[in-house]
């Protein structure tokens, strides 16, 4: 099979393939799933050669939807999305489910019995008394466990999860890592597994779709709705989500010479040499680094230090040390667009920018931006969802209620 990195096409030439239809492994903010026909038309429209760089992947849409028509350079400042990405793009060796399960459940069962107290969900008759099982799986975190593998149990039993749950967690990266160590986990077998534990982790979570913050049973109907989500198997989700995405990489992946990165955005633009860049940054005040902690420790499995406030860990048990994007910070948000507008520029770059109407900076602002930085060297304009192409300039010329704007720039 030709890879499409080795097509010149001619100036104006437009080649849109429709997005191929993909699994999602997490739920993810900003993610953009729903609209993938409208970026991917929108990247592809400017399209003429070269990789397609996702420089901010998050869930890695973009490569679910392009991965098998286009050589894709997918970066995030997180690790968990280049895992992700890979998914779509790396294909996998046999993966042997059943002994991964099996090594899983030993590897279980040694850790749970080092517990010496009851941490089961099980036998409460009120509020009271759930919430006193919420408090001793908390407790975990005081306690001493001289195995490797008890990150999640001690720092996240009665939070997101119980500590079943996360013994399960646990107990599933030891046996994957085992697998790597010994060679028989290549780094793409390792992307799937870890991806389809972020996936479990995800649907058997009590929160609502990230880690900011998990809730408490403060009365008797959110007490059964966490406890719908504490009786959760995880090690059955991740089971029957793996024997999925075995079966959907082996008929849909191709490797195109995809790369994989994990990169501040400056840093990933340098390594890029022409192509079409798809900028999806952050678009409010709130860090990803926060909201999605959790998958990151997972990630890089390192116990790191926690948030102290006051004398005492934070709720939400963040990770000490966290990215803080420049994008989320209202100071700073100016400053981070012109250092993307004018990477591209030096990248010899197309760039497709997607833009919110809820974003930290005004439309008007960002086009300001952007003609200063791309100079004449650049053709720019701003298309919506229906495609329609915009007159852009002053933000009170539109009446109409966007919310989803791409801007497109590509190089005269
Ligand atoms: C809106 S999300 C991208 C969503 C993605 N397009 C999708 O469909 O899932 C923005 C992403 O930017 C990443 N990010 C924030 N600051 C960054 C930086 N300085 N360099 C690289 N990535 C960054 C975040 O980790 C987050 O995943």
């Amino acid at each position: 099979m030709t890879t499409l990195a080795a097509i010149d096409y001619a100036p104006g030439e437009v080649h849109v393939v429709a997005p191929r239809v993909y699994p999602q492994l997490i739920k993810y903010m900003g993610s953009k799933a729903k609209i993938i026909n409208f970026v991917s038309d929108s990247i592809q429209s400017i399209y003429d050669g070269g990789v397609i760089c996702d420089l901010f992947s998050g869930a890695a849409s973009l490569s679910g939807a392009l991965g098998a028509s286009y050589p894709i350079l997918t970066n995030d400042i997180q690790h968990y999305s280049s895992l992700i990405a890979s998914v779509y793009l790396k294909p996998v060796r046999e993966i042997d489910t059943e002994a991964l399960i099996q090594d899983s459940v030993v590897n279980y069962k040694t850790a749970k019995s080092r517990i010496d107290f009851d941490i089961d969900y099980e036998g409460f008759t009120s509020l009271e008394e759930f919430n006193e099982i919420e408090v001793r799986n908390r407790t975990l975190i005081d306690q001493n466990f001289r195995h490797h593998y008890h990150l999640f149990v001690k720092n996240y039993s009665g939070t997101w999860w119980s500590g079943e749950q996360c013994l399960w967690i646990d107990a599933i990266k030891q046996a994957i890592d085992k697998r790597v160590k010994s060679g028989e986990y290549g780094q793409a077998e390792y992307a799937l597994t870890m991806s389809t534990l972020l996936h479990a982790m995800a649907y058997s979570s009590q929160g609502t779709g990230h880690y900011a913050q998990y809730r408490d049973a403060k009365t008797e109907s959110s007490m059964l709705d966490i406890n719908i989500y504490r009786q959760k198997k995880l090690q059955d989700l991740f089971v029957r989500k793996l024997d999925q995405m075995i079966i959907w990489s082996k008929e849909n992946v191709i490797d195109l010479n995809h790369s994989l990165t994990t990169l501040d955005y400056t840093d990933c633009l340098k390594k890029l040499n022409g192509g079409t860049v798809y900028a999806d940054p952050p678009y409010a005040f709130v860090h990803y680094s926060r909201f999605y902690h959790a998958m990151e420790t997972l990630c890089l499995y390192d116990y790191p230090d926690l948030q102290i406030k006051g004398g005492s860990i934070v709720k939400g048990r963040y990770r000490e040390e966290r990215h803080q994007s420049p994008f989320c910070i209202r100071t700073q948000v100016n400053g981070a667009f012109e250092d993307l507008f004018s990477g591209v520029k030096k990248a010899g770059a197309n760039l497709a920018l997607s833009y919110s109407d809820t974003a930290m900076i005004s439309l008007e602002t960002l086009l300001d931006i952007s003609k200063k930085t791309l100079k004449s060297n650049y053709e720019v304009w701003v298309e919506d969802l229906d495609h329609q192409h915009m007159t852009m300039g002053r933000q009170n010329d539109r009446s109409r209620d966007v919310k989803e704007l791409m801007l497109l720039a590509r190089r005269k």
